[in-house]
């Protein structure tokens, strides 16, 4: 049985409660999501790369992914440039999306945003069509916003 939405935030809140450690609270995130959300293939993070200007895989579940994607690029880099969330109902319509795992066929992207910085974007997503709705992205952006203090902590510098 998978939990509720509102149980989700409780749940994603729980898990990074009193920690500041950024690899540690976004792995356990991506399996939170992975196993608590139907029907997905792969869940989670790109991170922004000052040096090389580019979005870095971070922790996910799911099979290996791209590692390197430039702003603009697919799902994850137009979300990133636009500081917006996307829901991309069929993939294969998107121009430009990154195939990572063939079987992804909708995809849900949301912006880490701190202040006017993009640090990184949840990436969602899953083998049917039109998996992602607003109500989802609802629900999960909170949860999303809720990790802005992550850059802010001094163990995160
Ligand atoms: N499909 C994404 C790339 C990342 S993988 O799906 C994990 C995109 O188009 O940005």
């Amino acid at each position: 049985m998978y939990v509720q939405h509102d149980d989700l935030k409780a749940s994603a809140l729980a898990l990074i409660d009193g920690e500041t450690n950024l690899i540690a609270n976004l792995a356990n995130l991506s399996s939170l999501f992975f196993y608590e959300l139907p029907d997905l293939n792969w869940a989670g993070f790109y991170l922004w790369d000052e040096k090389s200007q580019e979005l870095v895989l971070g922790p996910f579940q799911g099979r290996p992914a791209c590692i390197r994607i430039k702003p603009g690029r697919g799902v994850c880099g137009q979300a990133f440039q636009q500081k917006k969330p996307l829901i991309v109902d069929d993939v294969h319509a998107f121009e430009g999306h990154i195939a990572c795992d063939s079987a992804s066929r909708s995809e849900m992207v949301i912006p880490i945003i701190v202040g006017s910085q993009v640090m990184g974007v949840l990436d969602l997503d899953s083998p049917q069509v039109a998996r992602f709705t607003a109500d989802d992205l609802a629900r999960i952006q909170p949860i999303v916003e809720e990790l802005a203090y992550l850059w802010k902590a001094p163990e995160t510098q």
